[in-house]
């Protein structure tokens, strides 16, 4: 087995090739264990989801072993109303996977001296990263959580650096500081805040974990143009927590059948495409940026079965999609103005046409002034269809 502990995942880390050999300084001179609570929930190397608290006071093993491993940790639950060593319904903050962290980290590119502003302070572990990295007079990071503010202040400081710490909403940026020649996000955003954009000086760049409302997500690597705009394609698959305000409480499904039960007046039709297909993370990306407003959910049976439902975040119209093992047709209902599964189904054909690109063909261009949010296949004049 290898040596757990800061040796072993540095060099994981750069075996991978997360961690450049320009960051590993950084990385020895701010160990990640100052930046980890007691009681936290490390994430699945398998699978998703959190696995059961770990808590240092009781079992200090176990609690390095995760510190030095390549997972998330989740240090709250429910914005800080969650309270014990269960699990609580959301995430809402944690010290970020380190391949995560190092591969955004070089995606920012960030010479020494440059001018630094992070959204998502959380732990605190990024700020003082990039501290050690450009020096503390030139990082400024913003947090909403007071909480998470206190701690991650604390933790900071104790490590030797004095960024300058902000207790606010990042999506406002911090104009006091700007402009910026880089801006890193470490929430997910399903749109890139227009301030960040104003913020950033022309051929500044800014990289943020991009989250379609389809589900899946992308780390976007957005330079900022002379016209304002921010454009650049994404540099890998993502899942990071919500920025605060951009998360979604989806109405129930009773709320789409008005009162009746399923399928209500849902139009029956077939299709050849599985449920299966467009469950994938790379392609539910592709679906993600060609449709608007549309949320996949499976109700999962027993029997290995489920229902794949799609809704729309206008509570106009819903889909279902009958799943079976074995099966190369499959039963379609779809209700309301829009066809959910029509659009979905033509948004994966037209990703298939394509020769199924990964995340790095795509690009995003933002545009500061009337924030519209522009997705294109290889180059920017190659706009996406949306569908619907
Ligand atoms: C994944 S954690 C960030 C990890 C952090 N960079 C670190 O080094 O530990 C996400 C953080 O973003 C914060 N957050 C969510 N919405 C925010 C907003 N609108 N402005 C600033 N921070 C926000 C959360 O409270 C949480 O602490």
């Amino acid at each position: 087995m290898r040596e757990a502990g800061p040796d072993g995942l540095a060099s994981r880390l750069m075996e991978s090739g997360a961690l450049t050999s320009d960051w590993l300084p950084a990385y020895q001179a701010v160990p990640r264990e100052l930046f980890v609570p007691d009681l936290m929930w490390p994430g699945r190397t398998e699978g998703v989801g959190q696995a059961d608290a770990v808590d240092r006071r009781e079992d200090p093993d176990a609690w390095f072993h995760a510190v030095y491993s390549d997972v998330s940790l989740t240090t709250q639950w429910d914005d800080g109303r969650h309270s014990g060593t269960t699990k609580g319904k959301v995430p809402t903050c944690s010290n970020s996977q380190p391949s995560m962290v190092f591969s955004m980290l070089a995606a920012l590119d960030v010479p020494p001296e440059t001018k630094v502003l992070e959204v998502g302070t959380g732990t605190g572990w990024n700020a003082a990263l990039l501290s050690e990295r450009v020096g503390s007079q030139n990082v400024t990071s913003v947090e909403l959580d007071p909480e998470n503010a206190m701690g991650a202040r604390q933790r900071i400081h104790d490590a030797g650096y004095r960024p300058r710490l902000v207790v606010g909403d990042g999506a406002d940026g911090f104009r006091e500081g700007a402009p910026y020649d880089r801006v890193l996000v470490t929430a997910s955003v399903t749109e890139v805040p227009r301030e960040l954009v104003a913020q950033t000086r022309t051929g500044g760049v800014i990289v943020a974990p991009y989250a379609t409302t389809y589900g899946s997500g992308a780390v976007a690597r957005l330079i900022v143009q002379r016209d304002g705009t921010a454009s650049g394609r994404f540099v890998g698959s993502s899942a990071f927590m919500r920025l605060r305000q951009q998360r979604r409480a989806w109405k129930n499904v009773r709320e789409y059948l008005g009162g009746q039960p399923w399928p209500a007046d849902g139009v029956k039709s077939s299709t050849v495409l599985s449920p299966e297909a467009v469950g994938d993370w790379l392609p539910m990306f592709a679906i993600g940026l060609q449709t608007l407003g549309v949320f996949p959910w499976a109700e999962r049976y027993a029997d290995g079965t489920y229902t794949l439902w799609l809704r729309d975040t206008d509570v106009t119209s819903w889909a279902t999609v009958d799943y079976e093992p074995g099966r190369t047709e499959y039963d379609v209902y779809q209700s309301g103005p829009r066809e959910l599964w029509s659009e979905v189904e033509a948004a994966y054909w037209w990703w298939d046409a394509r020769g199924c690109p990964g995340f790095e063909r795509f690009g995003l261009t933002v545009d500061a002034e009337n924030g519209a949010h522009t997705p294109w296949l290889d180059s920017p004049d190659k706009r996406l269809p949306i569908v619907g």
